[in-house]
């Protein structure tokens, strides 16, 4: 099956619906997080990181931003926004979020972090996967014991806003987004200090939370 990240990798940030949609999702995602300067934060499902400006401005030049994909097309694009902005601070990961080994991925970690991050977060993501269990599973194992946990995804919009239904199930359609997902709901349940907004009329939702 042609994987529709790999095949469109070079126009995701033009079809992705960015500014008019998503963007207000990672925007609040980051700031819930919290990240604070010097933190190693991993961006898992990073895409071609539109993430990354967010994140680096959070954890500055001392922190690192790990993003981890399974696409090389969508990586290679999340490559070039790096170098393009010198973020010398950002390191690439090609890996499937749910299935990788969290020991190789902590050996990429700097030194100071002793195989562990500060934070983790998956914008828009998860609800792609095949399953999310597992990447969680795999994310709060590299997750520091106190650290934060911040997801931003999708569902099928609410109350007067379902009228965009049709919308909502096309981009996610053609994003093979399951809209039933619900990823953040394991934040919701396993976390502390839990912060959320619901935005776009319900359709983004976004949770962040402390993992003891
Ligand atoms: C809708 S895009 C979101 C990208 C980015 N997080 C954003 O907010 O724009 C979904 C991403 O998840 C990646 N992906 C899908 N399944 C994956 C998996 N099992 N492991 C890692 N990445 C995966 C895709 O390659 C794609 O880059």
């Amino acid at each position: 099956m042609v994987n529709v990240y790999e095949a469109a990798g070079p126009l995701y940030d033009a079809l992705s619906g960015e500014r008019v949609v998503y963007r207000t999702g990672r925007e609040s995602g980051v700031a819930l997080l919290k990240p604070s300067t010097g933190d190693t934060v991993l961006d898992v499902g990073c895409g071609t990181g539109l993430n990354f400006a967010l994140l680096v401005d959070a954890v500055g030049p001392s922190g690192t931003v790990v993003g981890l994909d399974r696409s090389p097309k969508m990586l290679e694009m999340a490559r070039r926004r790096v170098e393009a902005n010198g973020w010398t601070c950002v390191c690439l990961v090609k890996a499937d979020a749910t299935t990788f080994d969290p020991n190789e991925i902590a050996k990429e970690l700097p030194a100071p972090s002793s195989g562990l991050v500060d934070a983790v977060f998956s914008s828009y993501a998860m609800s792609v996967f095949d399953d999310w269990h597992p990447a969680w599973d795999r994310m709060r194992t590299l997750l520091k014991p106190g650290g934060r946990a911040g997801i931003v995804d999708m569902q099928l919009p609410v109350g007067r806003a379902r009228v965009f239904s049709p919308l909502a199930r096309l981009a996610a359609s053609v994003g093979g987004a399951d809209l039933h997902a619900h990823p953040w709901a394991v934040i919701e349940r396993e976390g502390t200090d839990v912060r959320s907004a619901s935005l776009r009329g319900g359709h983004i939702q976004v949770v962040a939370a402390t993992i003891a």
